[in-house]
Protein backbone atom coordinates (compact mmCIF):
# COMPACT_ATOMS: atom_id res chain seq x y z
CA UNK A 1 0.00 0.00 0.00
CA UNK A 2 1.88 3.03 -0.84
CA UNK A 3 2.10 5.80 1.71
CA UNK A 4 0.54 9.32 0.96
CA UNK A 5 1.64 12.40 2.42
CA UNK A 6 0.34 16.31 2.16
CA UNK A 7 2.57 19.17 1.20
CA UNK A 8 1.19 22.69 1.05
CA UNK A 9 -2.18 21.76 0.00
CA UNK A 10 -1.56 19.15 -2.08
CA UNK A 11 -1.83 15.03 -1.32
CA UNK A 12 1.14 13.22 -2.87
CA UNK A 13 2.81 10.11 -2.74
CA UNK A 14 5.00 9.77 -0.28
CA UNK A 15 7.92 8.94 -2.10
CA UNK A 16 7.77 11.78 -4.58
CA UNK A 17 6.19 14.37 -1.91
CA UNK A 18 9.18 17.07 -1.38
CA UNK A 19 9.86 21.25 -0.07
CA UNK A 20 12.32 23.66 -2.14
CA UNK A 21 15.88 23.64 -1.03
CA UNK A 22 15.75 26.52 0.73
CA UNK A 23 12.87 25.89 2.65
CA UNK A 24 13.86 27.65 6.65
CA UNK A 25 13.54 23.99 7.79
CA UNK A 26 16.08 22.79 5.72
CA UNK A 27 18.47 25.30 6.45
CA UNK A 28 17.69 26.45 10.03
CA UNK A 29 15.56 24.17 12.07
CA UNK A 30 13.19 26.80 11.74
CA UNK A 31 10.00 25.48 12.42
CA UNK A 32 8.18 23.39 14.72
CA UNK A 33 6.32 19.39 15.03
CA UNK A 34 3.95 17.35 16.16
CA UNK A 35 3.41 13.78 16.40
CA UNK A 36 0.49 12.62 17.37
CA UNK A 37 -1.19 8.49 18.03
CA UNK A 38 -3.53 7.24 16.01
CA UNK A 39 -5.51 4.11 17.43
CA UNK A 40 -8.25 2.50 15.74
CA UNK A 41 -8.12 5.22 12.88
CA UNK A 42 -8.84 8.08 15.76
CA UNK A 43 -6.13 10.68 16.90
CA UNK A 44 -4.81 10.60 20.84
CA UNK A 45 -4.96 13.68 22.74
CA UNK A 46 -5.65 15.75 19.32
CA UNK A 47 -6.72 18.75 21.04
CA UNK A 48 -3.72 18.88 23.18
CA UNK A 49 -1.44 18.17 20.50
CA UNK A 50 -2.77 21.10 18.67
CA UNK A 51 -2.75 23.29 21.89
CA UNK A 52 0.49 22.61 21.96
CA UNK A 53 1.59 22.81 18.14
CA UNK A 54 0.35 26.44 18.20
CA UNK A 55 2.08 27.45 21.28
CA UNK A 56 5.34 26.52 19.79
CA UNK A 57 4.35 28.01 16.53
CA UNK A 58 3.53 31.20 18.96
CA UNK A 59 6.94 31.36 20.62
CA UNK A 60 9.04 31.06 16.72
CA UNK A 61 6.15 34.12 15.43
CA UNK A 62 5.28 31.43 12.83
CA UNK A 63 1.51 31.96 11.75
CA UNK A 64 -0.28 29.41 11.32
CA UNK A 65 -1.30 28.78 7.24
CA UNK A 66 -4.84 27.48 7.76
CA UNK A 67 -7.55 28.05 10.52
CA UNK A 68 -7.59 25.04 12.86
CA UNK A 69 -10.77 23.98 11.36
CA UNK A 70 -8.71 23.03 8.36
CA UNK A 71 -5.81 21.72 9.74
CA UNK A 72 -7.59 18.95 11.57
CA UNK A 73 -9.91 18.47 7.90
CA UNK A 74 -5.92 17.56 6.47
CA UNK A 75 -5.15 15.45 9.43
CA UNK A 76 -8.36 13.41 8.93
CA UNK A 77 -7.33 12.98 5.28
CA UNK A 78 -4.11 12.14 5.69
CA UNK A 79 -5.29 9.13 8.64
CA UNK A 80 -7.72 8.31 5.62
CA UNK A 81 -5.55 7.80 2.55
CA UNK A 82 -3.25 6.13 4.25
CA UNK A 83 -5.66 3.59 5.23
CA UNK A 84 -4.39 2.01 8.80
CA UNK A 85 -5.86 2.14 12.06
CA UNK A 86 -2.45 1.87 13.99
CA UNK A 87 0.13 4.53 14.04
CA UNK A 88 1.43 8.06 14.11
CA UNK A 89 0.76 11.25 11.99
CA UNK A 90 3.82 14.01 11.91
CA UNK A 91 3.05 17.45 11.13
CA UNK A 92 5.52 19.59 10.42
CA UNK A 93 5.48 23.39 10.24
CA UNK A 94 8.42 25.66 8.75
CA UNK A 95 8.83 29.25 8.27
CA UNK A 96 8.56 28.52 4.44
CA UNK A 97 10.90 29.11 1.47
CA UNK A 98 13.10 32.42 1.31
CA UNK A 99 16.43 33.45 0.52
CA UNK A 100 19.35 32.21 3.40
CA UNK A 101 19.51 34.84 5.79
CA UNK A 102 19.31 34.30 9.41
CA UNK A 103 16.67 37.01 10.35
CA UNK A 104 13.05 36.45 9.67
CA UNK A 105 11.99 37.10 5.83
CA UNK A 106 9.68 40.01 4.92
CA UNK A 107 7.52 37.68 3.09
CA UNK A 108 7.35 34.04 3.49
CA UNK A 109 4.56 31.58 3.30
CA UNK A 110 4.90 28.86 6.00
CA UNK A 111 5.15 25.18 5.00
CA UNK A 112 3.14 22.39 6.36
CA UNK A 113 3.66 18.79 5.73
CA UNK A 114 1.87 15.64 7.34
CA UNK A 115 2.95 12.51 6.92
CA UNK A 116 1.75 8.98 8.61
CA UNK A 117 2.95 5.78 8.89
CA UNK A 118 1.55 2.35 11.04
CA UNK A 119 3.45 1.34 14.28
CA UNK A 120 3.19 -2.59 15.38
CA UNK A 121 1.08 -2.72 18.54
CA UNK A 122 2.84 -3.19 21.67
CA UNK A 123 3.60 -6.86 23.05
CA UNK A 124 3.00 -6.63 27.15
CA UNK A 125 5.47 -9.64 26.99
CA UNK A 126 8.03 -7.24 25.26
CA UNK A 127 6.79 -4.75 27.68
CA UNK A 128 7.53 -6.73 30.30
CA UNK A 129 11.41 -7.15 30.13
CA UNK A 130 11.68 -3.40 29.97
CA UNK A 131 14.52 -1.74 28.26
CA UNK A 132 18.04 -0.01 29.54
CA UNK A 133 18.43 3.85 29.97
CA UNK A 134 21.80 5.32 30.28
CA UNK A 135 22.68 8.86 30.97
CA UNK A 136 24.09 11.93 28.70
CA UNK A 137 25.15 15.36 29.89
CA UNK A 138 22.03 17.30 28.69
CA UNK A 139 23.93 19.64 26.07
CA UNK A 140 20.57 21.41 24.97
CA UNK A 141 18.96 25.13 24.37
CA UNK A 142 17.28 26.83 26.75
CA UNK A 143 14.24 26.42 25.25
CA UNK A 144 12.84 22.30 25.08
CA UNK A 145 9.70 23.66 26.12
CA UNK A 146 9.10 24.47 22.28
CA UNK A 147 8.85 21.42 19.69
CA UNK A 148 11.30 22.89 17.45
CA UNK A 149 12.04 20.23 14.73
CA UNK A 150 16.11 21.51 15.42
CA UNK A 151 16.89 18.02 16.94
CA UNK A 152 20.55 17.31 16.58
CA UNK A 153 21.55 17.03 20.56
CA UNK A 154 19.03 14.10 20.87
CA UNK A 155 19.55 12.61 17.50
CA UNK A 156 23.31 12.43 19.20
CA UNK A 157 21.94 11.34 22.36
CA UNK A 158 19.86 8.54 21.19
CA UNK A 159 22.45 7.39 18.92
CA UNK A 160 24.98 7.22 22.35
CA UNK A 161 22.12 5.10 23.46
CA UNK A 162 21.82 2.87 20.79
CA UNK A 163 26.22 2.34 20.47
CA UNK A 164 26.06 1.17 24.07
CA UNK A 165 23.14 -1.21 23.83
CA UNK A 166 20.65 0.77 25.52
CA UNK A 167 17.11 2.08 24.15
CA UNK A 168 17.19 5.89 25.38
CA UNK A 169 19.29 8.38 27.29
CA UNK A 170 18.20 10.43 30.06
CA UNK A 171 19.63 13.92 29.94
CA UNK A 172 21.32 15.71 33.12
CA UNK A 173 21.42 19.25 33.64
CA UNK A 174 24.83 20.38 34.96
CA UNK A 175 23.12 20.22 38.58
CA UNK A 176 23.10 16.32 38.36
CA UNK A 177 19.39 16.38 37.78
CA UNK A 178 17.50 13.99 34.82
CA UNK A 179 15.37 16.47 32.60
CA UNK A 180 14.04 14.14 30.68
CA UNK A 181 14.62 11.36 27.67
CA UNK A 182 15.92 12.23 23.95
CA UNK A 183 12.27 11.75 23.12
CA UNK A 184 10.12 10.51 26.02
CA UNK A 185 9.89 12.24 29.29
CA UNK A 186 11.45 10.42 32.79
CA UNK A 187 9.99 8.74 35.55
CA UNK A 188 10.70 7.03 38.44
CA UNK A 189 8.38 5.75 41.29
CA UNK A 190 10.31 6.40 44.86
CA UNK A 191 10.64 2.92 47.34
CA UNK A 192 7.90 4.00 49.20
CA UNK A 193 5.09 4.46 45.65
CA UNK A 194 5.55 8.11 44.96
CA UNK A 195 5.34 9.09 41.42
CA UNK A 196 8.03 11.30 40.27
CA UNK A 197 8.52 13.40 37.21
CA UNK A 198 10.61 17.02 36.64
CA UNK A 199 8.19 19.05 36.98
CA UNK A 200 7.43 21.64 33.67
CA UNK A 201 9.73 24.41 32.21
CA UNK A 202 11.99 25.59 29.59
CA UNK A 203 14.00 23.04 30.26
CA UNK A 204 11.66 20.23 29.01
CA UNK A 205 8.65 18.85 26.88
CA UNK A 206 5.36 19.17 28.15
CA UNK A 207 4.71 15.99 26.98
CA UNK A 208 1.34 15.03 26.07
CA UNK A 209 0.90 11.53 27.44
CA UNK A 210 3.55 12.53 30.46
CA UNK A 211 0.26 15.40 31.36
CA UNK A 212 -2.32 11.89 30.07
CA UNK A 213 -0.33 10.03 32.73
CA UNK A 214 -0.83 12.86 35.42
CA UNK A 215 -4.26 12.94 34.70
CA UNK A 216 -4.43 8.48 35.50
CA UNK A 217 -2.07 8.76 38.29
CA UNK A 218 -4.65 11.44 40.27
CA UNK A 219 -7.90 9.12 39.14
CA UNK A 220 -6.32 6.11 40.25
CA UNK A 221 -5.42 8.20 43.68
CA UNK A 222 -1.47 7.67 43.71
CA UNK A 223 0.84 10.01 45.12
CA UNK A 224 3.00 12.59 42.28
CA UNK A 225 5.48 14.89 42.53
CA UNK A 226 6.10 17.27 39.78
CA UNK A 227 10.03 17.86 40.98
CA UNK A 228 13.61 17.12 40.07
CA UNK A 229 15.32 14.09 40.71
CA UNK A 230 18.71 12.66 40.55
CA UNK A 231 20.77 9.95 38.29
CA UNK A 232 21.18 8.46 41.81
CA UNK A 233 17.79 8.63 43.22
CA UNK A 234 16.67 6.79 39.63
CA UNK A 235 19.11 4.08 40.06
CA UNK A 236 17.51 3.25 43.46
CA UNK A 237 14.33 3.91 42.42
CA UNK A 238 11.60 0.89 42.90
CA UNK A 239 10.67 1.59 39.34
CA UNK A 240 11.51 3.61 36.64
CA UNK A 241 9.86 4.41 33.02
CA UNK A 242 9.51 6.62 30.14
CA UNK A 243 6.34 7.99 28.49
CA UNK A 244 5.70 9.65 24.90
CA UNK A 245 3.26 9.55 22.24
CA UNK A 246 4.68 6.73 20.30
CA UNK A 247 6.28 4.73 23.28
CA UNK A 248 3.30 5.39 25.46
CA UNK A 249 5.13 4.11 28.64
CA UNK A 250 7.74 2.03 28.44
CA UNK A 251 9.40 0.03 31.85
CA UNK A 252 13.00 1.02 32.40
CA UNK A 253 14.72 -1.88 34.22
CA UNK A 254 18.47 -0.55 34.07
CA UNK A 255 20.35 2.85 34.02
CA UNK A 256 23.76 3.13 33.58
CA UNK A 257 23.86 -0.21 34.41
CA UNK A 258 21.95 -0.26 37.43
CA UNK A 259 19.20 -2.81 37.68
CA UNK A 260 15.86 -0.96 38.82
CA UNK A 261 14.01 -3.34 41.08
CA UNK A 262 14.26 -6.67 40.06
CA UNK A 263 15.28 -5.95 36.61
CA UNK A 264 11.50 -6.61 35.25
CA UNK A 265 9.04 -3.97 34.66
CA UNK A 266 7.63 -2.50 37.62
CA UNK A 267 3.67 -3.61 38.98
CA UNK A 268 2.92 -0.26 39.05
CA UNK A 269 4.07 0.60 35.72
CA UNK A 270 2.29 -2.16 34.27
CA UNK A 271 -1.24 -1.13 35.84
CA UNK A 272 -0.87 2.63 34.79
CA UNK A 273 0.17 1.28 31.36
CA UNK A 274 -3.34 -0.81 31.21
CA UNK A 275 -4.97 2.36 32.68
CA UNK A 276 -3.81 4.23 29.73
CA UNK A 277 -4.52 1.26 27.06
CA UNK A 278 -8.15 1.64 28.74
CA UNK A 279 -8.30 5.36 28.73
CA UNK A 280 -6.86 5.03 24.63
CA UNK A 281 -9.96 2.31 23.70
CA UNK A 282 -12.21 5.24 25.91
CA UNK A 283 -11.05 8.36 24.02
CA UNK A 284 -13.41 8.37 21.65
C1 LIG B 1 12.29 15.70 24.15
C2 LIG B 1 10.94 15.04 24.27
N1 LIG B 1 10.40 14.89 25.49
C3 LIG B 1 9.19 14.31 25.65
C4 LIG B 1 8.48 13.80 24.57
C5 LIG B 1 7.13 13.14 24.79
O1 LIG B 1 6.11 13.98 24.34
P1 LIG B 1 4.67 13.38 23.93
O2 LIG B 1 4.17 12.64 25.11
O3 LIG B 1 3.87 14.60 23.65
O4 LIG B 1 4.88 12.50 22.75
C6 LIG B 1 9.00 13.94 23.29
C7 LIG B 1 8.26 13.45 22.13
O5 LIG B 1 8.65 13.57 21.00
C8 LIG B 1 10.26 14.58 23.13
O6 LIG B 1 10.81 14.73 21.91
Amino acid sequence: MSRVAYVNGRYLRHAEAQVHIEDRGYQFSDGVYEVILIKNGHMIDEEQHLKRLQKSLSSLEIVLPMKQTAMRHIMKEVIKRNKFQNGIIYIQITRGVAAREHSFPKYSNPTLVMTARRIAAKNYNEIESGVKVITIDDIRWKRCDIKSISLLPNVLGKQTARNQGAYEAWMVDAAGYVTEGTSTNAWIVSPDGRLITAELGRNILSGITRNRFIKIIHELNYKLEERQFSVEEAKNAREAFFTSSTSFLTPVTEIDGAVIGNGRAGSLSIELLKAYDNYMNQAY
